[in-house]
């Protein structure tokens, strides 16, 4: 048998910051603010991530570039983990996810490579929690998708290790 599978997965679009909530919008502040501290003399694109926690902490980070290219990191990844080694027990409930550039605005809005999207899905399998992913720039166009697994379909997680 053979047939076609139509995924269906539906993200909420913002034209600017004004409508997003007041958890959203702070988390966007402190992912901007946090851009300015990057380490990203290579590409000068300059990324931040703040994180949420379940007990209110907002962890930030931004991405780390080395000029041994691959040895760099991105801002989700640089956050996640940190909040990760922080507060191993602490549920993550959302990122927010923006970038500058050096002169110009960003307009579009920064979407996580496939590698941050992977480190997030762990996150999501372990406390068994969606986590919101807010992806926006400068400009304030904003995605929002309720979870890292929508933005990865047929995810590789722990269960496919048996
Ligand atoms: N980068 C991030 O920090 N997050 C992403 O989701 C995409 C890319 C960084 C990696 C590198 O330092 C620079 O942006 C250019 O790719």
């Amino acid at each position: 048998m053979k047939k076609t599978i139509i995924l269906n997965q539906s993200f909420e679009w913002h034209s600017d910051h004004k409508t997003l909530n007041k958890v959203e919008k702070t988390l966007v502040q402190e992912a901007k603010k946090i851009t300015k501290k990057a380490h990203a003399p290579y590409s000068e694109f300059y990324v931040g991530a703040a994180v949420l926690l379940d007990n209110g902490i907002i962890v930030t980070g931004n991405n780390q570039e080395n000029a041994a290219y691959p040895s760099g990191l991105c801002a989700e990844r640089v956050a996640l983990f940190y909040a990760s080694a922080q507060y191993p027990e602490i549920k993550i409930k959302a990122i927010a996810i923006t970038a500058k550039v050096k002169k110009t605005k960003t307009k579009i809005p920064i979407t996580p490579c496939g590698a941050c999207r992977q480190a997030m899905v762990e996150y999501e399998s372990k406390f068994k929690q969606e986590i919101k992913v807010i992806m926006t720039c400068d400009a304030g166009k904003t995605y929002i998708s309720p979870s890292a697994a929508s933005l990865l379909p047929f995810t590789f997680e722990k269960n496919k290790l048996i």
